[in-house]
């Protein structure tokens, strides 16, 4: 009830590779923020509720959808989201949420789409919340592979997270403000942001220098 909710929660963002460790950064993030009293929850994408059945029969292979299908559906997922998160970072509650629209171009473009089609800017993520603050959590595929192997899902083969690999580098050179290492922060800029775009800045320095302590 003492929790620090006057200004807006920020939206922090998790991104990488499958087995990249996003579970335990987003983890460690949300309980060292609970800790200095901030309200703050964590979430991911795709959420496996609503549109996301879908995406989830998908994943797991019980289900063939064309890619461009599949691309919107994880665009669909997020969109179903975007009032809910909205209104908790205006209650001033911070969302860590471990994968956004970034997995939504990396891993489309990475099995053979084009990538300026899957490009965040494209229309289908115009109007989605912008994230304050984007972690790309940067581990070699070799490191990947060797925390006990993939599961069975679609997208978690080697030949293929070397493609999203390469997306996200694409990605990170085409539209990332600068180059990411792992745990630098890093802001995006290309989704247009609709809340306060003024605020969203401050809160991300804000939060940006709360996160390096
Ligand atoms: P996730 O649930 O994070 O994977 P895990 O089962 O490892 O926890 O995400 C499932 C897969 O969906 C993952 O391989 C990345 C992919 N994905 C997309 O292709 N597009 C998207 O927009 C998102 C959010 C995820």
């Amino acid at each position: 009830n003492d929790l620090k909710k006057d200004s807006r929660g920020a939206l922090i963002v998790l991104e990488g590779l499958d087995r990249c460790g996003k579970t335990s950064q987003s983890a460690r993030l949300l309980s060292s923020l609970e800790g200095l009293r901030y309200s703050v929850e964590s979430w991911r994408f795709p959420d496996r509720t609503g549109v996301g059945l879908m995406i989830s029969s998908y994943l797991s292979n019980q289900s063939q959808l064309d890619d461009h299908a599949i691309h919107l559906l994880f665009s669909a997922n997020r969109w179903e989201k975007r009032s809910l998160m909205e209104a908790k970072l205006m209650s001033g509650t911070t969302l860590i949420v471990d994968r956004y629209s970034y997995s939504g171009v990396a891993f489309s473009s990475a099995k053979g789409l084009d990538f300026q089609w899957c490009k965040v800017k494209k229309k289908n993520e115009v109007g989605l919340l912008a994230p304050d603050l984007v972690f790309y959590l940067d581990i070699s595929l070799e490191k990947a592979a060797e925390r006990g192997g993939y599961g069975g899902e679609r997208y978690e083969q080697l030949e293929f997270q070397k493609k999203v690999a390469e997306s996200y580098k694409k990605l990170t050179d085409a539209s990332w403000k600068e180059k990411v290492t792992y745990g630098s922060p890093s802001c995006f800029s290309e989704i247009p942001a609709t809340v306060e775009e003024k605020e969203a800045a401050v809160m991300s320095v804000n939060e940006a220098s709360l996160i390096e302590k």
